[in-house]
């Protein structure tokens, strides 16, 4: 099968597409034949070699990737509640890019891919999906509560803005002004980033709790215009100027499932930007690093 792989630390040149043998499933594992992989800013950040390798005590060699979503076609022996043909999705560190994963279902927590929703966009709200739920369920209180998303128009935040409104919150969301209509469309008040965000988020008052998915920069303009540092959540710069980040150990089947449910009901929109083959998996990754995503990207394994 095909495996993207790397035995060094680097950006994505070191990333190389191989004929590897199939994993089969030992006892209390499944193995997915992987349709569709989503891509996340944290697979870069592993196979870089940053904290996010070293916190989670992982060297080379080593597969690529986390979100997949696929068919089951391998029970091993002690597991319970999956069979053979089913749809799942959720996460595989590190054994993303892949024609076939071999998983724990109940460790990674896997969850079952609604009738009539596509994979891609399945897998698209692992890591996504519960991060953002994860960070408005802590953040919107009650409705009418108004939420500032910094770095709204990235894979995190599209479904946080929309998760916030669907809890009755106003969401006023940063983004650069290419992305202000789509934002707008979404029902976000859209804001420019850069010099001058405090001044621009004070005439936007009131404001009560802000969840920064980009720079920090977001919970420096939150902090002046008034928003307690306990009601601000920082996911790319952690602890950015004190604020809380979302649980790393995301494992929510409840989140996947719920999620999953709004988007296969269409009262979730997945933002997918660009959709490659697999073989594309270095020009995807060039294009995520570049930090300008306009959504998610998806890698499609049966193409
Ligand atoms: N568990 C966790 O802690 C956790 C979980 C998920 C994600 N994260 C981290 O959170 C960050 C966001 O993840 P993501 O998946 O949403 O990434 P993403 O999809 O790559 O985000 C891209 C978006 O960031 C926006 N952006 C770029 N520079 C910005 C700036 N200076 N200010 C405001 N917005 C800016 C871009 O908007 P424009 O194109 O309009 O500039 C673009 O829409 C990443 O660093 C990721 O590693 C952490």
């Amino acid at each position: 099968m095909r495996r993207v792989m790397h035995d060094r630390f680097g950006g994505p040149e070191v990333l190389e597409l191989r004929e590897v043998d199939e994993p089969h499933a030992g006892a209390g594992e499944v193995r997915i034949r992987v349709e569709a992989a989503a891509l996340n800013p944290v697979d870069w950040k592993i196979f870089g070699g940053g904290p996010a390798a070293t916190t989670r005590g992982l060297e080379p060699p080593l597969g690529v990737g986390n979100d997949i979503a696929g068919t089951i076609d391998e029970v091993g022996d002690d597991v319970r509640g999956w069979a053979v043909g089913d749809r799942v999705f959720g996460s595989a560190r590190t054994r993303a890019l892949q024609d076939w994963t071999v998983v724990d279902p109940d460790a990674e927590r896997l969850a079952r891919i609604p009738d009539g929703l596509d994979a891609g966009v399945a897998a698209s709200l692992v890591v996504a999906g519960r991060t953002a739920w994860d960070a408005v369920g802590r953040l919107v209180e009650r409705q009418g509560d108004t939420l500032f998303v910094h770095g709204a128009a990235g894979g995190v935040g599209q479904l946080a803005v929309q998760l916030a409104e669907r809890k009755g919150a106003r969401v006023i969301g940063s983004a650069s002004e290419r992305n202000h209509d789509m934002l707008r469309r979404l029902g976000v008040e859209p804001v420019a980033y850069g010099e001058g965000l405090a001044e621009r988020l004070l005439g936007m008052l009131p404001v009560d709790a802000c969840f920064d998915c980009a720079d920090g920069a977001g919970v420096a303009a939150g902090l002046e215009a008034g928003v307690p540092i306990e009601r601000c959540i920082a996911i790319a710069v952690k602890g950015a100027h004190g604020a809380a980040g979302v649980a790393t150990d995301l494992a929510r089947t409840g989140a996947l499932d719920e999620l999953a449910a709004l988007a296969a009901a269409g009262a979730l929109l997945v933002p997918i930007e660009v959709r490659y083959p697999l073989e594309r998996f270095r020009d995807a990754y060039r294009q995520l690093m570049e930090g300008h995503a306009r959504g998610k990207l998806v890698l499609d394994l049966m193409r």
